[in-house]
């Protein structure tokens, strides 16, 4: 084995690790998501069929379902483009998902270290190997598209913050209710808008796991946050805001992905003018046209991210008015989260 340490990147974790000598479970629910963890375990090599044939080519996302792809510019542009664009845009999505799922592997690790109780270590062992099978699945499939695109750098900023908190709270709510929220729609998005069975069976797999990680934080950090004393009860409360504002940042920059280096990319592969790109897009937010994905999508924010943080008690009074000051809504309604977690996502039928 000779590691590459030129793709490598290294950082430093204050994080305090905990042992825990009382053995003794409490809390059933967690018990309960940690004994669902270990029966659910899925196999990418063993249970799909990866003699599917994928033709990179050919897109395979309903073209109708990106954004971008309303824009009359877009319409406007050679059909080659146009495919390309989807054959490079779904690549540059899954290789986020990939990166992602790395992510999740490493905080979830911390998150063992970390959490003070011992159901908690149990379970988010589990979701330590989700993440790991999650990593896999994507790797094997990403390495059959157009070509694996680099870690957005939103992305790779809000992990990295998640990465070198100095409290397991705040690793739970970067990555079990932000980074998951996002993920968790992206998710459920990608399941109704591919048009390849075996990503569709992927996303399915991914999906059933991803309940339980959203459960998670749901069942133990809000019982962790109300323990905390007031003044360590703002501090998570301003590093939800910062996380949520990394986040909304990259939305403010637009469809258009903003500078992002893999997204700019996609449209040199796709031969598509980027300032053209973006001129299109004001024009059509000018004049008030949406370039909106379709609404029967779920929407990171509104419908999971920010119910998921005010129901835990991470978004405070006092972080109200920063949210406020930012522009940034709180929305509260946490009814399609709930229908979201710890539910079976269909009857997931592998071979
Ligand atoms: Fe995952
Ligand atoms: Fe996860």
């Amino acid at each position: 084995m000779s590691t590459n340490w030129e793709t490598a990147d290294i950082l430093k974790s204050p994080m305090e690790i905990c042992w825990q000598f009382d053995y003794d479970i409490d809390s059933d629910k967690l018990k309960n998501l940690y004994s669902k963890g270990k029966q659910a375990q899925w196999d990418a090599e063993r249970d799909l069929d990866w003699s599917t044939p994928i033709d990179p080519s050919r897109p395979l996302i309903d073209e109708t379902r990106f954004g971008l792809e309303q824009l009359d510019f877009f319409q406007a542009q050679p059909k080659k483009n146009r495919e390309a664009f989807r054959a490079h845009m779904t690549a540059y999505q899954l290789s986020q998902f990939l990166h992602g799922e790395q992510g999740a592997l490493m905080t979830a690790a911390a998150l063992t270290h970390a959490v003070p109780d011992y159901e908690g270590k149990l379970y988010v062992a589990t979701q330590t190997m989700d993440e790991a099978r999650h990593v896999e699945v994507y790797e094997k499939y990403v390495s059959k598209l157009a070509m694996v695109y680099p870690m957005g750098t939103w992305l790779k900023k809000l992990i990295d913050v998640t990465l070198t908190a100095d409290h397991w709270i705040k690793i739970a709510i970067g990555m079990n209710m932000v980074v998951e929220g996002l993920a968790l729609a992206s998710f459920h998005n990608m399941r109704r808008r591919t048009t390849c069975d075996l990503l569709r069976k992927i996303t399915e797999g991914v999906l059933r796991d991803e309940s339980r990680h959203v459960a998670f934080g749901n069942v133990y950090v809000g019982e962790g946050i109300a323990q905390l004393h007031e003044d360590d009860r703002e501090d998570i409360a301003d590093f939800a805001f910062d996380a949520v504002k990394v986040m909304a940042g990259m939305r403010e920059r637009g469809s258009a992905f903003g500078g992002d280096p893999g997204f700019l990319k996609v449209l040199a592969n796709a031969e598509i003018d980027q300032n053209d790109l973006l001129q299109a897009v004001s024009e059509a937010r000018a004049e008030g046209r949406s370039i909106d994905p379709p609404s029967d999508q779920i929407h990171a924010f509104k419908d999971l991210m920010m119910p998921a943080l005010v129901r835990v008690g991470a978004v405070t009074k006092r972080s109200r008015e920063r949210f406020a000051e930012a522009d940034i809504p709180v929305w509260e309604d946490p009814s399609i989260l709930e229908s979201l977690e710890d539910s079976e996502t269909g009857t997931l039928e592998f071979n």
